[in-house]
C-alpha cells in the first residue's frame, strides 16, 4: 500500500487557535463595525466612479456619431486601497479616522481620461463642469505649470451627486486628465521614479525631465498640424 499512515499523535497537541481571542469582545465588536463601514463607505466611492464613468461613455457614443473623430482617446479608474488611503492620512499628519478620510483624502475616487490632443483635454473638462451635478473643489493645472519633474495633467477633484437608498451624497472624485503622449510619459516614470522610496540621481532625474519637454514640444507640434487641417473639428462645440 502506498498510503502513508497520517500521524495523528503530531496534531494533537496543537490546539485550533479561536481567533475571537486576539481581541477583546467589546473590541471585535469595534473592528466589525468598523470595516462594515470602510466597506460602505468604498461602494460610494466606487458609485462616485461609476457616475463620471457613465458620463464620459455617453460622451463617447455622442462623438461617434456626431463628429468624426473622438477626443476620449481612453479612460480607466481606481478606488484607493484602505491601507493606502490610512498611509496617506499618517504621512499628511491626520489622525486615522472616518470623518478624515472622507474630508481630507480626495482621491480616493480616481478616474483618469486619455485624449488625443491638448485641446480635448479642456473641452473634455469643460463638458464635465458644465453638468449641473458636478461641482468642482480643485484644480491644477500642470499641464499651464508642470512640475519641477516634468509632469503634466490637468487635474480636477470634483464631487459628484449620488443618490442613495436613504440619502443623496456627495462623492469626491479626482480626475486627470491628459494626452496619450503626457500619459506614456507619467505610465513610465511612475514605474522608474514616483514615489519609489528613493532618491533619483539628478542626471537621470534631468534626463526624464527633458523626456517630458521634448514630449510637450512634440504635443504642441501635433495640435498645430490639427488646427490647420480644415477636417479637424476645433470649435469646441462637443
Ligand atoms: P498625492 O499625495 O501624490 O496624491 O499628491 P496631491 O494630493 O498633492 O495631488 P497631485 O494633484 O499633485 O497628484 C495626484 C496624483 O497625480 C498622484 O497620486 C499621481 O497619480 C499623479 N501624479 C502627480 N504627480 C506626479 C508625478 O510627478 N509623476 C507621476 N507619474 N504621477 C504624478
Ligand atoms: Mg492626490
Amino acid at each position: 500500500d502506498e498510503y502513508i499512515e497520517y500521524d495523528n499523535k503530531q496534531n494533537e497537541d496543537q490546539t485550533d487557535t479561536d481567533l475571537t481571542t486576539l481581541v477583546s469582545f467589546t473590541n471585535y465588536d469595534v473592528v466589525l463595525n468598523t470595516s462594515m463601514q470602510l466597506q460602505q463607505l468604498m461602494v460610494m466611492y466606487e458609485a462616485g466612479i461609476d457616475h463620471i464613468q457613465t458620463k464620459l461613455e455617453i460622451l463617447n457614443k455622442e462623438f461617434e456619431v456626431k463628429k468624426n473623430r473622438n477626443p476620449i482617446a481612453s479612460i480607466s479608474s481606481r478606488v484607493k486601497e484602505p491601507m493606502s488611503i490610512m498611509e496617506k492620512l499618517q504621512r499628511k499628519g491626520y489622525p486615522v479616522t472616518m470623518e478624515n478620510l472622507m474630508t481630507k483624502i480626495f482621491d480616493i475616487a480616481g478616474v483618469r481620461i486619455t485624449c488625443p490632443f491638448i485641446s480635448d483635454i479642456y473641452d473634455v473638462a469643460n463638458i464635465l463642469l458644465s453638468h449641473d451635478d458636478i461641482h468642482l473643489i480643485e484644480l491644477k493645472d500642470y499641464i499651464k505649470y508642470p512640475k519641477e519633474n516634468g509632469y503634466r495633467s490637468l487635474h480636477l477633484v470634483v464631487d459628484v451627486e449620488v443618490f442613495f437608498s436613504e440619502q443623496k451624497k456627495r462623492i469626491p472624485v479626482e480626475i486627470q486628465i491628459r494626452t496619450i503622449a503626457m500619459d506614456f510619459w507619467a505610465a513610465l516614470e511612475h514605474q522608474m521614479a514616483y514615489k519609489q522610496g528613493f532618491e533619483i540621481p539628478a542626471e537621470i532625474y534631468n534626463e526624464l525631465r527633458d523626456c517630458a519637454t521634448v514630449i510637450a514640444n512634440t504635443d504642441e507640434r501635433m495640435q498645430r498640424i490639427a488646427n490647420i487641417l480644415p477636417s479637424f473639428d476645433k470649435d469646441a462645440s462637443y
